[in-house]
């Protein structure tokens, strides 16, 4: 998904996939959340909330292997303590896959009495995906249920055309109807995605969005920085930083001058790729539940 080229039609489409999710919410008995452990806050659309109201909501932590594992155990208890099953998972490993049918079950196992009960034991249990584009959605699914797409024909209530997908005999996956933006329109979140290249770095200035990034490493993971890039002064701001970074790695100009610019795209890639180590940006308090 090019997020660069859709940016502009938020929030228009974000009425629109609302809608979408309202109209399947009456056939699915939970929704599972994807989120990117590194930004839990930002990888959120902050509706839908709102939109799921009362259904049950399951999160996974994904891209955990890129993220700090005490933090992210962190939020795993705040989520806990919110009633809210949370699973850290690495979808490209598929490390920690296995725990979501159990625990998708665990928190539905009323429904499974039920059906159970009224002599339904074959009816399974339906699930909605959801996750802002990039977050890992196509790798949960493909991990999970591999090529096993679901025939929908003629079944009451299922819409033709969304995706559904047969895990195993009591749990079915419907990926999310529509696409579910971030908050774009928050600065702060904007800049998380793009340091993790969520958004399109393109829209924005590659130097500042360096430097913001090198404020909360300062802050938060300052070892990582000097393990990383050498001696550098951490007490000057974050542009004199940058430019301690560039000539370490050689990248000057004439004049002397540091290619600040290349070691802005050399920072953010290094970060991307987790040369810098396992970080997470955001923390508890940032979140709003
Ligand atoms: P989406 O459907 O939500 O849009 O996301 P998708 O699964 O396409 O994943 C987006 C990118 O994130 C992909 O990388 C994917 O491999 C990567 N990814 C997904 N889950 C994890 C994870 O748990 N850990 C890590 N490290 N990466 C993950 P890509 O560079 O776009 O593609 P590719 O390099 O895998 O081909």
């Amino acid at each position: 998904m090019n997020a660069e080229q859709n940016i502009q039609w938020f929030p228009g489409h974000m009425t629109k996939t609302r809608r979408q999710i309202e109209a399947q919410l009456k056939i699915i008995d939970a929704v599972v959340e994807i989120v990117d452990a590194r930004i839990p806050v930002s990888s959120r659309n902050p509706d839908l909330a709102g939109i799921i109201g009362s259904k049950p909501l399951l999160i996974l932590l994904n891209k955990c292997d890129m993220a700090d594992a005490v933090i992210t155990a962190e939020w795993i208890r705040f989520y806990e303590s919110k009633n809210i099953p949370a699973i850290p998972v690495d979808c490209r490993s598929g490390k920690g896959i296995n725990r979501f049918k159990t625990v998708v079950k665990d928190l539905l196992s009323d429904r499974l009495k039920q059906y159970a009960e009224k002599g339904m034991a074959g009816k399974p249990l339906r699930v909605m995906v959801v996750g802002i584009p990039n977050v890992g959605k196509s790798s949960f699914i493909n991990r999970i249920a591999g090529n096993s797409r679901a025939k929908v024909a003629n079944r009451p209530g299922v819409t033709r055309g969304n995706q559904w997908f047969t895990i195993d005999r009591q749990l079915e996956l419907l990926d999310t109807p529509g696409v579910l933006w971030p908050k774009f329109d928050d600065t702060t979140v904007g800049e998380h995605l793009a340091f993790t290249g969520a958004v399109s770095d393109r829209v924005v200035d590659t130097e500042l969005l360096a430097m913001r990034l090198l404020d909360l490493l300062k802050a938060d993971y300052p070892d990582l920085l000097t393990a990383r890039y050498g001696a550098v002064d951490l007490s000057v701001d974050s542009y004199e930083l940058l430019e301690q970074i560039g000539k370490k790695r050689g990248m000057v100009i004439r004049g002397g001058q540091t290619d600040t610019e290349r070691a802005a795209n050399m920072l953010i890639e290094e970060f991307r790729t987790c040369k810098i180590g396992a970080v997470t940006l955001e923390r508890i308090p940032d979140a709003k539940l």
